[in-house]
Parts: C-alpha cells; structure tokens; sequence
C-alpha cells in the first residue's frame, strides 16, 4: 500500500515511524514533511492546505491510503473532495470536522445530549457579551469560536479584562473571522488530560491517554504554545474514569454527530478537565493531537494501518488494540523567542549521539544542500523514550535532551515531574 501522511511536525514524523513499519505499507510520502521524514518517506513540497495540490499529487503518486495531520486542511474539505476522487482517507468531513472549527457547535452538540462540559453562553455581538459578563461570577473563560492556533482561548478574572478579550476578538477581529462569534464559559479547574479515540461512525475505541504542557515555561508559567511536552499514562486518570469519558463524552458524541447528519469518521479528541465534579470537555479536536500523539504512539503495540482503514472502511468493531504499560516522555526543544517570533536556520548538533531506545521526532527542521540538519520552525523536536516506571522514562528523555544542542534552544525541565508519582 502507498500511502500520505499530510503535514510537516512532530506529530506527523511520529505518524510516519509507525506507519513506517506496518508490514502492509510499501511506499510512504509525507507533504510536506521535514528532516526527520526525509529518511524514511519520499517528501513532497505541497503545503497541507493546498488541498488541491495534495489531490493532484496522490493522484500521480497512485496513493492508496491518506492520513491527514492537521485540522486546517480537513477545515478545508479535503476528506469530501479527496473521497469524491475515490481516494482513502482519514479523517472527518468538512461538517463533522465543525467540531474542532467550531465551538459554538461543539457546545450545542454537547447540549442537546448532556454531554458534561462548562457551563457557557454564546454571542454574536459584542454588546450583549459585554452585559452578559457583568452579571457573572468570575474567573470566566472567552473563547473564539473559530480555528485560532490554540490562541483564542482568555482566561479573564474581571469585568475590565472581559471586556478586552471581547472586543479583541469581536472588534479588532484578532483571529480575523474566528472570533465573529464567542463563547464565554464557566472556567473549570482540576487536572488536564486528552483522550484521543478512533470512531468510524459508530464505533468508539479510545487510545491510550496522555497529558500535555501548553504552556512555554517550567511550572506552567508564560504564554500558551502548540505544545512543550507530553506523557502517557497518566495515573490518576484511571480506567473507571476512562470508561465513564467513553460512554458519557465519546460515544454519546459519536451519536449525537450521527443523529444530526454528519457521521464522525477519524480520531475524536477530548480535552478533559477532571473536576470535582467528574470530567468535563473543555474542547474537542478533530485530529491526532500534538505533542500527545508523539508519546502515544511508542506505546502501541499493534499495527497503526489496519486500525486507520477500519475507521474509514467503519469495521472499527472488528479491530482490538494493544498497549504497552511502559510510560512514554516527550520534551519540545523549541527555538528562543518562541511562541513569539524567532530566528531560524541554526545547526542542530547532537543528533548522531543519540542512545538506543531514543525517539528523536522532527518539526521545524530541515535538510541543507550540504546534507546538515538546521532549524525551521518554532517547535524544532520532540525528544522521546519510554521507562518502566515515569521516572526512568523521564530521566532517560532528559539525558538525551542534553546531548542535543543548536543556538537559542530551551525546553521545559519539568515535563512528567508530577505523572512520576
Ligand atoms: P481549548 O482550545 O478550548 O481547549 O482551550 C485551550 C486551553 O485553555 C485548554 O487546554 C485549557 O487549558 C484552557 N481552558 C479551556 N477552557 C477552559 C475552561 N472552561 N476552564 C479552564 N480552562 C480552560
Ligand atoms: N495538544 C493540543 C493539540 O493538539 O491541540
């Protein structure tokens, strides 16, 4: 089988070492990819929202199989144009991918069937947002409704911040069309966990869970980023809860989508909040989440293609999957300045020093002419290795973070501290 992986970071590498060894696979290409792709998959320059370009290219390339990265081309339709050309391929349709586009729709849907979320109201214009918070407890959450790069989300602790965040996103239209609409809701507090699931439109199986690190600094300080590190599993998210977010989140979304026309086919992520009250959605995501799926995937046991056709072809039921109870870390090596604006075109040393057991997954890198590997991008890498216990995955990752260098390089020195309990 030939198949695409669409998208150029971490998360994307990842998929393509996994997929890379599904004994079905002979062939593997990746737009656009990155120096960490460039060994193991053939690299087309098309970028993934050029989703007409990727069209012309899977038909030229005779692809078999597609798997789409990130949500701005599924945003776009590529699942509904390429499946109009015949062509497989994960991930939802435009509509169902509303999900993640939209949260005013995420938050109706959640609605209609109890699915628990935070409690929250939805505007159109800004005067009725503005008098609508002056009558509200806070700390309070505004939300763009539309896709913002994980930016459109304020935390506001009174009316005069409130106020700001509305008008920014509604006026001043700091996410262009996206924040159009917001929504505002209770905010939540408790522990963060992402459960992704596989679903073919009926069928609901949930992956291994995981926990991210949003923000930029040691001790959850600095701006909101893409991502600084992961882990997987994290104990206190415990198998009774895991079924309980399987039932009362994920197949009841899963219904729900069906119910209202627009069956749910791909990875159906859930951003939880684990309240006092019981797990709540904070948001959901239509694809593979990233950096959660560069520490989820070391931990599958099975091969990633068979389950990748079951959700398209909607045999999930037939499908099991295994996991191993090693824990997973992953640690971002991001270029300085970023998440802001940063420098790139820098040397990565340390790459050809790497221990066994390391998992070295690219983002922002690339391969010069003279065949060195520099910077690219914001996020650079995603350091990974697994462990029998937390600990040892964590300290393993840490020792292999160390012998990588290239100029402005920081990370986080706290990533999995508190899952090593
Ligand atoms: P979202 O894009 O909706 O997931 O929001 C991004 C991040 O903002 C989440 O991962 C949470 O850390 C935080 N967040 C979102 N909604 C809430 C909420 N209601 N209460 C507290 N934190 C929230
Ligand atoms: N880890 C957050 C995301 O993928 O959106």
């Amino acid at each position: 089988m030939r198949v695409l992986i669409i998208g150029c970071g971490a998360r994307e590498h990842a998929l393509a070492w996994k997929i890379n060894q599904s004994p079905k696979v002979t062939e593997l290409f990746v737009a656009p990819g990155n120096a960490g792709t460039a060994p193991i998959a053939h690299n087309l320059d098309i970028k993934a929202t050029d989703i007409h370009g990727l069209l012309k290219a899977a038909q030229q390339y005779k692809i078999d199989f597609t798997v789409v990265g990130p949500e701005t081309p599924l945003e776009a339709g590529i699942v509904d144009l390429f499946t109009r050309y015949r062509l497989r391929v994960f991930g939802p349709t435009k509509a169902a991918a509303k999900l993640e586009t939209s949260k005013v729709f995420a938050k109706k849907l959640m609605y209609q069937y109890r699915i628990p979320t935070a409690a929250w109201s939805a505007f159109f214009n800004p005067q009725e947002a503005t008098e609508y918070v002056k009558r509200q407890e806070f700390p309070l959450v505004v939300k763009a409704d539309g896709l913002a790069a994980g930016k459109g989300v304020i935390v506001v602790n009174n009316e005069e911040e409130a106020d700001e965040a509305i008008s920014q996103m509604m006026e001043k239209k700091a996410f262009g069309e996206a924040g159009s609409r917001v929504v505002v809701e209770k905010c939540l507090t408790g522990k963060e966990v992402s459960l992704l699931a596989f679903s073919d439109g009926s069928t609901v199986l949930p992956l291994a869970p995981a926990c991210d690190y949003k923000r930029a600094l040691d001790g959850n300080q600095g701006p909101n980023t893409g991502g600084m590190g992961a882990y997987s599993p994290p104990g206190f998210f415990d198998d009774k809860l895991i079924e309980q977010v399987r039932k009362v989140v994920l197949e009841a979304t899963v219904r729900g989508m069906a119910m209202g026309g627009t069956p749910y086919k791909g990875i159906l992520y859930a951003g939880l909040m684990l309240t006092d009250g019981g797990p709540r959605v904070l948001e959901f995501n239509v694809r593979f989440g990233d950096p959660e799926t560069q520490v989820i995937l070391p931990r599958m046991k099975s091969d990633l293609m068979p389950l990748l056709e079951a959700v398209v072809d909607g045999k999930l039921n037939e499908q099991v999957v295994s996991w191993s109870d090693e824990a997973c870390v992953g640690v971002t090596l991001a270029s300085g300045g970023y998440p802001g604006s940063y420098q790139t075109g820098f040397p990565i040393s340390g790459l050809d020093k790497m221990k066994d057991g390391a998992l070295v997954f690219h983002a922002g890198t690339k391969v010069r002419d003279n065949g060195e590997v520099v910077t690219d991008g914001g996020r650079v890498l995603t350091v990974v290795d697994n462990g029998k216990t937390m600990a040892e995955a964590r300290s393993k990752v840490y020792s292999h973070v160390a012998e990588i260098g290239f100029t402005g390089c920081y990370y986080r020195k706290d990533i999995a501290a508190e899952g090593a309990l």
